[in-house]
């Protein structure tokens, strides 16, 4: 299904979201990349990219589908990612606890992604106005606005 230009910046973010997901699987497992490498990638697409994409959809589906059961799904999911993520950054030193913790991120996020790609924008697409989409897209073209 075509995606709602609208909506086109969030999917792109999460290409890159998926990719991070998959290595940060790949750690916990035990293979992939160096554990504390791993940590560094996460807190540069953390800083970089997730945390505003997080904001940002916050606060347009935070107005778009208020009271809805996709929201309240998002936030908690939200919620949870950020937990984890930044008990991860606080560990620096390689561990069995840093392997898992690492791991189970990148299972947590693949997920959250699929679920937004697959539930949150259909839902995002059904019930915004044309004038949410329209605000929605001038907005995506200045990614920091409100930041
Ligand atoms: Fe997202």
């Amino acid at each position: 299904m075509k995606r709602h230009p609208a909506l086109a910046s969030l999917s792109r973010d999460h290409h890159s979201a998926l990719r991070l997901a998959r290595e940060l699987e790949d750690v916990g497992r035990g293979g992939g990349r160096d554990p504390v490498r791993a940590i560094e990638a996460l807190q540069r697409v953390w800083k970089t990219e997730l945390a505003g994409h997080f904001a940002w959809e916050e606060r347009w589906f935070g107005r778009i589908l208020a009271e809805t059961i996709e929201l309240e799904l998002l936030l908690a999911e939200h919620w949870n990612l950020r937990k984890h993520i930044e008990a991860a950054l606080a560990l620096t030193a390689p561990s069995a606890q840093l392997n898992l913790r690492i791991g189970h991120i990148g299972v947590l996020l693949r997920a959250h992604v699929r679920w937004e790609e697959r539930v949150l924008f259909p839902a995002v697409e059904r019930v915004a106005s044309e004038d949410d989409l329209a605000q929605m897209l001038a907005a995506a073209d200045q990614p920091a606005s409100g930041f």
